[in-house]
């Protein structure tokens, strides 16, 4: 099996803990004409969810675009949430500072979520989640009948292997592993894009230098000088590091540069070292049904310049 369903422009609702890897996706959803980009919703994850909808304000507004921006969770459905400062830094972009965006609407997420899909015919909106999914789960488990009315969950999270928050989870799995179980057991098709497919996304000094060779407006600018100053990865052998959460938006715009399998994924929700892991049964091996649609394959190059090519296009 390879690639998404058919591209075509789609309804989406993407929610986010901006978070560096957050803003490129934010901003190549909104430079993609394929994406109907219809709300952003924000939770807490990778920096305060006062940080994270700061960021996600000034991120949307850098780029002229109009979307509702909602807040959301500031707490998973159980524990606390407990940031990824190593990587985003305090303020959650890594020490670039945008220009203040505008206001967000008050009003909560799960609220929001569930009015755009009741207002969705069937099977119309695609949800994106690129942070613990606290927010999707309190929308769709609290009117379960709104399920009918998603296309198709696309959720930067998880890993078959090694995570990169504990030994053995990834860290929006981690951050709200019953949250991500709800989405899973739901009945909307889930893809799942999971470490593996985005450490293929590594972001290098010179893949950043000929993004920003290409020129462009501010929302460029910006999105090298963040993705420079991000750290490399000791996991990826300090060559680079992952851009994950651009990873799910480039499967909705170009599909044709994965290749996926169906394979069934348990989250392990106990509390011991193994919480948030992702059990990916890529062999059939637990007779479980294979729910999940799983990126395995990127083509690297083309990512890059799928994204250095929109980057281009914004303001
Ligand atoms: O593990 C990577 C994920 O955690 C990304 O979504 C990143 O933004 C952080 O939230
Ligand atoms: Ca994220």
């Amino acid at each position: 099996m390879s690639g998404a369903l058919p591209v075509g422009r789609r309804a989406v609702i993407i929610d986010c803990d901006p978070g560096t890897d957050d803003a490129l996706a934010l901003w190549l959803a909104i430079a993609s004409p394929e994406i109907d980009l219809r709300l952003v919703t924000v939770v807490g994850g990778n920096a305060g969810l006062a940080r994270t909808v700061a960021n996600a304000r000034a991120i949307v507004g850098l780029a002229g675009n109009p979307v509702p921006v909602v807040p959301g969770a500031e707490r998973p459905l159980r524990g606390r949430f407990a940031g990824e400062r190593a990587v985003h830094g305090d303020d959650g972009l890594a020490g670039v500072v945008l220009p203040e965006g505008p206001p967000a609407v008050q009003a909560l997420a799960a609220d929001a979520i569930r009015a755009v899909l009741r207002d969705a015919s069937a099977g119309s909106v695609t949800l994106v989640g690129i942070g613990p999914v606290t927010n999707l789960a309190l929308a769709l488990a609290t009117e379960p009948a709104l399920a009918g009315r998603v296309r198709e969950i696309v959720l930067m999270g998880g890993a078959w292997g090694e995570g990169n928050w504990t030994p053995a989870a990834e860290f929006n799995a981690a951050s709200d592993p019953e949250a991500l179980d709800i989405l899973l057991s739901l009945g909307p098709p889930v893809t799942l894009v999971t470490l593996e497919l985005t450490m293929q996304a590594l972001v290098t000094p010179a893949r950043v230098e000929a993004i920003r060779r290409l020129g462009g407006g501010a929302c460029l600018r910006a999105a090298c000088d963040i993705m420079a100053a991000v750290p490399p990865s000791r996991r990826l052998g300090g060559e680079g590091h992952a851009l994950h959460d651009a990873c799910a938006i480039a499967w909705l715009v170009a599909p044709a540069l994965f290749h996926a399998e169906r394979v069934g994924v348990e989250v392990d929700c106990g509390p011991g070292p193994a919480r948030g892991r992702t059990h990916v049964d890529r062999w059939g091996r637990s007779k479980a049904e294979a729910q999940v649609t799983l990126p395995e394959t990127l083509d690297t190059e083309g990512f890059f310049a799928l994204l250095g090519t929109r980057l281009s296009r914004l303001p």
